[in-house]
């Protein structure tokens, strides 16, 4: 099946537009992409700003069973796709797409997920491609960081490059155990002291890797937890 491309100079929301108009379009690939995105929205109810040249974009796409693990079987296939035009990016649980830059790690871009039916999920991506666009400093949980390559010199990337990760995440969709080997291989913080936390807790322990379903399994002093949602920070 093709995709149908809606391009959009301006948006207040790629995912929100999509939600609106998700049923006139339940029959095919649909992918909406923007230049500028106004009011971006992030996991969590947080807010999603566009910082300089960036990709904005949403799709719909059938989610991989379980539901659960799709946005992280996302996160393997956006960094496949920048690893084959050389640009190495890690992961960081659930849906983050991170950067090594000198010692720190680096926050580029996020996945985000909604539930249209069990058929049908709506996808999110966001991903800053402009290194000089980004604030000094900021009270964002992860520090901000860009991929720095030529990819935004292409003509029209706001539009050729989504159009390609869709095309590239549709012909290599993933089953569990790949998707839980790639994801674990790709992990910024396998076996480091984390802490993950949502608004009523917060566990501290050895990030082991994820389970079948996507959920970060601790170690916390030899017992085993699994959390399905949450924030995760690397503490060491
Ligand atoms: C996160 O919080 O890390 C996920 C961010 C997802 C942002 C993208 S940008 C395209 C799409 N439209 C939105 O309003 N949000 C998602």
């Amino acid at each position: 099946m093709g995709i149908k491309h809606i391009k959009l100079d301006e948006i207040e929301s790629t995912q929100n537009w999509l939600k609106e108009n998700i049923s006139n379009y339940l029959d095919e690939n649909i992918l909406v992409s923007t230049q500028s995105q106004t009011k971006g929205i992030g996991r969590m109810g947080n807010n999603w700003s566009q910082m300089g040249r960036s990709l904005a974009f949403s799709f719909s796409l059938t989610p991989t069973d379980p539901i659960t693990l799709t946005p992280l079987e996302l996160g393997t296939l956006v960094i496949d796709y920048f690893n084959q035009q050389g640009i190495k990016l890690v992961l960081k649980w659930p849906n983050d797409i991170l950067v090594q830059d000198g010692d720190e790690l680096k926050k580029v871009g996020g996945i985000l997920c909604h539930f249209h039916n069990k058929e049908k999920l709506i996808v999110g991506i966001g991903l800053n491609l402009d290194p000089e666009a980004l604030p000094a400093t900021t009270s964002f949980k992860f520090q901000p960081g860009a991929i720095d390559s030529n990819l935004q010199a292409r003509e029209d990337f706001y539009h050729t490059l989504p159009y390609e990760i869709l095309e590239f995440i549709l012909s290599n969709r993933r089953k569990i155990s790949s998707i839980k080997e790639k994801w674990n291989r790709s992990c910024a913080h396998l076996n480091k002291k984390v802490k993950i936390a949502d608004d009523s807790n917060s566990h501290e322990g050895s990030f082991v890797g994820i389970g079948d379903a996507g959920e970060a399994i601790l170690n916390i002093n030899g017992d085993e937890k699994r959390l399905v949602s949450g924030s995760l920070w690397i503490l060491e």
